[in-house]
């Protein structure tokens, strides 16, 4: 169960909320709980999540180890500072940042070097989906962004399957929905991994996730966890997901 706090909150504000969300999840152990802040939050979240089971993860992450790239953030660095994951992918990414599958396989097997556990985002956006290329989207973005990882380094990493039209606009993607598109990309896996590889992949589920909604989704046999991002910005309501 990850939050994804996108360009949200403070450093202050990161304490605050750790301190009220430490208590609400701390007998949690059906799920690892990640909270992913700004970078320069990271530190802030870290040290509130000493000698507690929750983690904490970056946003996004540079593929070079160092060197002039004004404004990047390496894996390395990210791993040093005690940050256990990394979003690579994002669709937000994508869009504003000119991120492509290129860029996300490079990130990928940066984070993995570094010991970080990538946690690799895919979906459709709205056009795609009414046009019915839904599934070639999702088969492209993984072939070309997680597909060309050896086993070992595949074994390693999370999918987050984020329909692009249901995230941030209150449109959750039905059960059933998501659950196809999750055995889409399970069988995805199991085709260039193989059987066990498809069993053991965990992949999530992302877009408009609320505690509402969570029981449902998670009632699914192929949806394996959350990737939340508005509803991870209250710890009450990013609690009650991860209790579900
Ligand atoms: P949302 O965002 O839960 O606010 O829809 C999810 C995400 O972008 O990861």
């Amino acid at each position: 169960m990850a939050g994804n706090w996108k360009m949200y909150k403070t450093a202050a504000e990161t304490s605050a909320f750790l301190e009220k969300l430490r208590p609400m999840v701390a007998g949690v152990s059906h799920a690892e709980v990640v909270i992913c802040p700004t970078f320069v939050n990271l530190p802030a979240a870290i040290d509130a999540t000493r000698s507690t089971a929750i983690e904490v993860g970056a946003q996004n992450v540079f593929w070079l180890k160092e060197g002039a790239y004004t404004g990047e953030v390496s894996a390395p660095m990210l791993a040093a500072v005690g940050c256990r994951w990394v979003i690579i992918g994002h669709s937000e990414r994508r869009q504003y940042f000119g991120e492509t599958d290129e860029s996300v396989f490079k990130k990928t097997v940066a984070a993995l070097e570094a010991g970080l556990k990538p946690i690799v985002c895919v979906g459709e956006r709205l056009e795609e989906r009414e046009s019915g290329t839904t599934e070639t989207v999702l088969s492209t973005q993984f072939a070309g962004g997680i597909g060309g990882l050896a086993p070992e380094q595949f074994a390693r990493i999370v999918i987050a399957y984020e329909p692009v039209w249901a995230i941030g606009t209150g449109k959750t993607a039905t059960p059933e929905i998501a659950a196809a598109a999750h055995r889409f990309l399970r069988s995805e896996v199991r085709t260039r991994f193989g059987a066990d590889a498809g069993a053991a992949c965990r992949i999530l589920y992302g877009g408009s996730v609320k505690p509402d909604n969570i029981k449902g989704l998670m009632a699914q046999p192929d949806i394996d966890g959350a990737l939340v991002g508005g509803a991870s910005l209250d710890p009450a309501s990013f609690a009650s997901i991860v209790n579900f």
